[in-house]
């Protein structure tokens, strides 16, 4: 019987607007636990599915010559959850570092993490660090793993360490350099997987003028179209900045 082929993401590649690819995109990686749920499963194997799915969106950021994605891993809220959950968690992210790393390197990718140390065990901490440092000589994409990542607590954080000079000259556009994402662009684009209208607390400062583009899909389904069809819809916004004319 002859069957159409599924669309493939690169039939939409010649859709795209090259010029105006958007450099950073925020990701927010939610529903791994209602995709478990829905098969049955613990919680802790929709963060795992969760974590393959992050590879597809490297793949294509990469393909694509985007110059920085950062994926909401942990927030400072995540405490919250069960013991169980959050030590799967934090072994998940260990595990997915020590797995990626050579393809990572592969591809020129350099990975940082952004975040507080407060909560965080010292040992796991370095250990974390010292795997992220495996790709610091890269120069290709760069990927921010947003991991005991809270927006406000970042904000207090620069806030606390700024000298009263500082303070004095602080202006709207000085700030962002006391934040962790010190030098790198505002997200153009934030992603939310699973259908929740917000932000929960993900690049508070940073996202004062990024596109919002929110996905029913579950994000261990998110895949290179899903993707692909974000950064097209945002294709399709008009950007106007508080202005009028501003395409
Ligand atoms: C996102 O998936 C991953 C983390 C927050 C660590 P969830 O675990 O929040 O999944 P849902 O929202 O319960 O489906
Ligand atoms: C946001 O998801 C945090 C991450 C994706 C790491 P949550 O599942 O924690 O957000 P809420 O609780 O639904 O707002
Ligand atoms: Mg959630």
């Amino acid at each position: 019987m002859a069957t159409k082929n599924k669309k493939e993401y690169k039939d939409l590649l010649p859709r795209l607007d090259y010029s105006r690819l958007p450099k950073h995109i925020g990701i927010i990686m939610d529903g791994n636990g209602r995709w478990a749920k829905k098969r049955l499963r613990p919680r802790i194997f929709g963060h795992r599915a969760g974590a393959e799915a992050i590879r597809a969106v490297v793949e294509l950021g990469v393909e694509l010559k985007l110059e920085l994605l950062t994926f909401y891993a942990f927030s400072t809220e995540n405490w919250n959850r069960p013991e169980e959950e959050i030590q799967g968690l934090l072994k998940l992210l260990k595990e997915f570092l020590i797995k990626e790393i050579p393809e990572l390197n592969e591809q020129n990718i350099k990975v940082d993490f952004i975040g507080t140390e407060t909560g965080l065990d010292p040992e796991y901490l370095a250990e974390i660090c010292a795997l992220a440092a495996q790709t610091h000589q890269n120069t290709g994409m760069k990927v921010n793993i947003a991991f005991n990542y809270g927006g406000r607590l970042e904000i207090i954080e620069a806030i606390k360490r700024l000298t009263s000079v500082q303070i004095q000259e602080l202006t709207v556009d000085n700030f962002g350099q006391y934040l962790y994402t010190a030098g790198q662009p505002n997200p153009d684009l934030i992603i939310r997987t699973s259908g929740e209208y917000r932000l929960s607390n993900f690049l508070l400062w940073q996202s004062a003028y990024s596109e919002i583009y929110i996905t029913d899909t579950l994000w261990p389904d998110f895949d290179k179209m899903a993707f692909l069809n974000a950064i097209l819809d945002f294709q399709g916004r008009k950007r106007r900045f508080g202005g009028l004319n501003n395409e």
